[in-house]
């Protein structure tokens, strides 16, 4: 969620803002927008940009933020998930752990949420790393 600080009278539709106040911008909205999205867009789908490379460039998909304060660490986080995925499955064998029912992380409706929605409570992933075989 993003804060902003009115620094003069601003009309948005019906509504004026008034020079001082502060305006909190959820984007939780955008990024649940069915038109844009889909009806399914509360679900985790690994092919979704895959599919539809576009919707990364959409406006609608604002998680760093837009414009001037547009988030200038947004490529070395990209980088960091990229880097511990890549070392992640080159160095080990990841499996779910057997013996216990897993079910895919569900999201965590129940609380309110302007921004990330995290997941719902005993909702951890087990998994087994196993060293994986040096390559000769
Ligand atoms: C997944 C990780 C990240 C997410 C989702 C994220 C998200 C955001 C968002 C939404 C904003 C805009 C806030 C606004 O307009 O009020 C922002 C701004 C910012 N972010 Fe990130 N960020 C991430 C990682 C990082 C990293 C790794 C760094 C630094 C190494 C960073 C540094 C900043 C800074 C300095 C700003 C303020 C930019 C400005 O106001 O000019 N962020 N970030």
């Amino acid at each position: 969620m993003m804060g902003r600080k009115v620094l003069e009278p601003t009309r948005i539709g019906d509504k004026i803002l008034k020079k001082g106040g502060t305006v909190l911008v959820p984007s939780r909205q955008l990024h649940s927008n069915a038109n844009v999205w889909g009806t399914n867009h509360p679900q985790f789908s690994e092919t979704r940009f895959a599919k539809n490379p576009s919707l990364a460039r959409h406006s609608s998909y604002r998680p760093f933020g837009g414009g001037v304060s547009l988030c200038p660490g947004r490529k070395l986080a990209r980088e960091q998930v990229f880097t511990l995925v890549a070392i992640l499955i080159h160095r080990f064998d990841v499996r779910l752990s057997h013996g216990k029912k897993q079910v895919f992380p569900q999201l965590n409706v129940s609380t309110p949420a302007l921004g990330v929605t995290g997941p719902a409570k005993d909702m951890d992933v087990y998994v087994e790393l196993n060293q994986a075989e040096k390559s000769t």
